[in-house]
């Protein structure tokens, strides 16, 4: 039953409660919303940016490594052709699920730098990595099924699978000595008949990890004996710094019959706000994921699509300097944390995060991660992420994406709080 009533008073008590002048009119609502969103809460990294971009307005000195976005601006070539498309008249409704130029893209740069080969039917592009690692999600997963992930993990698959009616199962990854790996033998155990994917996301976000070939080559070859989807996000690709990046599909191609890779360029070309993720696939479901894509957000815009076809034609190269420089970072980052005592953390080998275990400084007014982030954020005015979002509660997040400057006074000023 839908309850909806007004409640009016004429506030005495509140007149004098309050000095107003007025009748207060209090409207109760008591419509329900779905209980499909009931699981849903706001990114925490989103609005963790938007607080931190508040006090910074405020006049507070913060160094936000909050953020999963490169610092540098987007290669200006890319921004050229994106202004003559749009003088072009490249603004209208495109394609669904991608226009045949970007397609061509696609699969040009999956052949040329991933080795994969793919036909125009087996991929699809869309609004951002999120919205189509969302509709991925839905069109693979039924109510009561599970999807495996490792822990930690980026915090959007759990809030796509757990819309899709689907329940996340999270398998912990030992990460004990600094380096992480896939133990075989100990995920069989998460299997149930229910299991319907298995997510992959190398480099990781937050753990700023990347599998080995061999370990990615052992757990493929494990995966062809069972009957599940491989959701294996490679977004932070480019951002290999240790050794060359490989998909699962490149040490056991015989599973991309049931692998769906998911890329964009929001990461590899520092496009975060241009918005274009793809997916490639068995025909299966990208077709189900295209007609999402028309269901929902229609099209990429054609300026932007033709944009991010020439970046593709470009590829890695473009970006080269850039992705040096945040080698650089990272191996500042890691030389200046390793000096401070009892601060835990997974060396990074790729994408631009550290994950940190600061555990150690837990106390009774700093119990949890998100405690301590706010601690660090008012004492010392460093802005990190809660590892609770990414189910590590012992942990924090921080972004190296930033300028030098900006890394360097965070330093000083972590070494002054986590002693
Ligand atoms: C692991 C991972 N996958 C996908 C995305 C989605 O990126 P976008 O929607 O900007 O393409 C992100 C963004 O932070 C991410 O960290």
């Amino acid at each position: 039953m839908v309850l909806s009533f007004f409640i009016v008073y004429i506030v005495g008590l509140f007149e004098r409660l309050l000095s107003l002048n007025a009748k207060i009119y209090i409207v109760v609502s008591m419509m329900n919303i779905s209980t499909r969103m009931s699981c849903l809460k706001p990114s925490a990294t989103v609005s963790l940016n938007e607080k931190v971009a508040r006090l910074k307005k405020e006049g507070k000195s913060i160094i936000n490594l909050v953020i999963g976005e490169p610092d540098y601006p987007t290669p200006s070539i890319i921004v050229e052709e994106g202004i003559k498309a749009l003088k072009e008249g490249k603004t209208k409704y495109g394609a669904s699920g991608g226009g045949t130029l970007l397609k061509n893209a696609i699969l040009d740069k999956v052949q040329r730098e991933n080795n994969l080969n793919y036909t125009l039917d087996e991929v699809v592009a869309g609004i951002g990595g999120k919205e189509i690692l969302f509709h991925i999600f839905l069109s693979i997963l039924d109510p009561e099924d599970e999807a495996l992930i490792f822990t930690p993990y980026w915090l959007s698959y759990k809030a796509h699978v757990e819309l899709s009616g689907a329940k996340l199962v999270e398998v912990p990854l030992d990460f004990s000595d600094g380096h992480v790996s896939i133990d075989i033998d100990k995920i069989d155990s998460y299997f149930t008949p229910r299991t319907k994917c298995v997510i992959l996301n190398s480099p990781n976000n937050p753990g700023g990890y990347a599998f080995s070939k061999d370990n990615l080559e052992k757990l493929g070859r494990y995966l062809l004996s069972k009957n599940v989807w491989i959701v294996s996000d490679e977004i932070y690709e480019y951002f290999s710094f240790d050794r060359e990046h490989h998909s699962i599909l490149n040490v056991v191609p015989e599973l991309q019959d049931r692998t769906i890779i998911v890329n964009g360029m929001s990461k590899s070309f520092s496009m975060t706000g241009w918005r274009v993720g793809y997916a490639l696939g068995p025909r299966s479901v990208i077709s189900k994921v295209k007609s999402l894509e028309s269901q929902s957000s229609t099209c990429i815009p054609g300026f932007i699509e033709q944009a991010s076809s020439l970046a593709l034609k470009h590829g890695k190269e473009l970006v080269q300097t850039q992705l040096q420089t945040m080698k650089m970072r990272r191996d500042f980052m890691v030389e200046q944390l390793s000096s401070i005592k009892n601060l835990g953390f997974i060396r990074p080998q790729g994408a631009f995060y550290m994950f940190l275990n600061v555990s150690h400084w837990y106390s009774s007014d700093k119990k949890d991660s998100l405690s301590f982030c706010e601690y660090l954020l008012s004492g010392s005015g460093v802005a990190v992420v809660p590892g609770v979002v990414f189910g590590k509660d012992e942990y924090v997040r921080l972004s190296y994406a930033a300028s030098k400057a900006d890394l360097e006074e965070a330093v000083v000023r972590l070494k002054k709080v986590l002693v």
